[in-house]
């Protein structure tokens, strides 16, 4: 099969698509046709040497992807050949073929294409994960989303909206639009001016009940002081860096804080099967009814994936880059 492979590990420039081999299906596995998959962040970190999979998984990038399957192991039963699928992958999207356990796909809705499919499972996956198991977001409780117009962000928004809460969201000049079509009471454009002074002001004082981070460095502190009592956080990446100078840990004793990290990728079957099927039952229908839908920033062939990476590098995306692989 053709899959898009690096030369080395470094910048955008090392893609070329070459020859791999189809991989072998174990038990419980599919063999999907891929006609679609996205981007995350993690594809960036991959492709510079910074991020390697987990044991087990695919050395190709890709962690989500939509298609057809075209072959099953003799103990898969959920689904048929033919069947138009998506998936969560701990790599090897980026592929014209895929194996797949049965119980990390979806069923792609009627009426929904390729590509909007290969871009809901890891950023909305992520963002359940983070909102309805680790944060518990409550009805009329408020969120402070960083990066609200990133891949996950965007999901992260239309969840909590789903949710009933109030929604701040941190985002660049330029994305504000999307965030606020998907449900934000409250954009920061943090390059202008402190989000913590805005958000102290947003919520009279009080502060915001939960917060989805993907920058810690410098965010940690202010994100400490705008936490309410019994606040809960859960960081997800360090964007901005891994060290958290000037920290008052006061401050957690005192409010009573939660600070939670977390991971999908490297999570084991058993915990993904069990995201995947909470998930579909509580949100699967919204996307069968168009309620919910991932925003897509933009959508290229597989042999533009130098320039896809490019524009994720510069921070450019508002929502999903999806590919088509033809
Ligand atoms: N731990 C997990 O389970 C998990 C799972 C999935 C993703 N993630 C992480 O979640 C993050 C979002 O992923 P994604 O694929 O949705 O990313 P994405 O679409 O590429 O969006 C990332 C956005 O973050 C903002 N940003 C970048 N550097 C920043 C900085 N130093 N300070 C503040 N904002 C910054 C930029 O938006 P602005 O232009 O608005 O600044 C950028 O467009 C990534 O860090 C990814 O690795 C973690």
């Amino acid at each position: 099969m053709r899959a898009i492979l690096l030369r080395d590990f470094g910048g955008p420039e090392q893609f070329y698509i070459g020859e791999a081999v189809v991989p072998a299906l174990s038990s419980r596995e599919v063999l999907v046709k891929v006609h679609a998959t996205a981007l995350n962040r993690a594809d960036t970190l991959q492709r510079q040497g910074k991020y390697a999979p987990p044991a087990g998984a695919s050395n190709l990038l890709g962690l989500e992807m939509s298609g057809e399957i075209v072959a099953a192991s003799e103990d898969a039963a959920i689904y048929q050949l033919g069947d138009q699928v998506c998936g969560l992958l701990a790599g090897g999207g980026y592929a014209e073929y895929v194996n797949i356990h049965e119980d990390l796909l979806l069923p792609v809705p009627d009426g929904m294409d390729m590509q909007t499919a290969a871009a809901i499972p890891e950023v909305f996956l992520t963002a359940y994960q983070s909102l309805v198991y680790l944060l518990q977001l409550q009805k009329d409780e408020t969120i402070l989303i960083h990066a609200g117009a990133s891949g996950v962000g965007s999901a992260a928004i239309q969840m909590a909206r789903s949710l009933g809460a109030k929604i701040f969201v941190t985002a660049s000049a330029g994305k504000h639009e999307v965030c606020t079509a998907l449900g934000a009471d409250l954009v920061i454009d943090y390059r202008q001016e402190s989000y913590k002074t805005a958000v102290i002001k947003a919520s009279e004082q009080k502060g915001v009940h939960a917060i989805l981070d993907f920058v810690a460095g410098s965010y940690f502190s202010d994100n400490l002081d705008i936490l309410g009592m019994d606040g809960r956080m859960v960081m997800l990446a360090a964007l901005g860096g891994m060290n958290a100078p000037d920290i008052n840990v006061a401050q957690i004793v005192w409010k009573r804080l939660k600070i939670m990290g977390s991971t999908l990728r490297s999570r084991s079957l058993g915990y993904k099967t069990k995201l995947v099927k909470d998930f579909a039952k509580d949100y699967w229908p919204l996307f069968e009814s168009g309620e919910m839908r991932p925003v897509i920033d933009s959508t290229v062939s597989w042999h533009d994936v130098a320039d896809a990476h490019r524009r994720m590098d510069q921070n450019l995306n508002a929502g999903k880059i999806v590919m088509t692989i033809d």
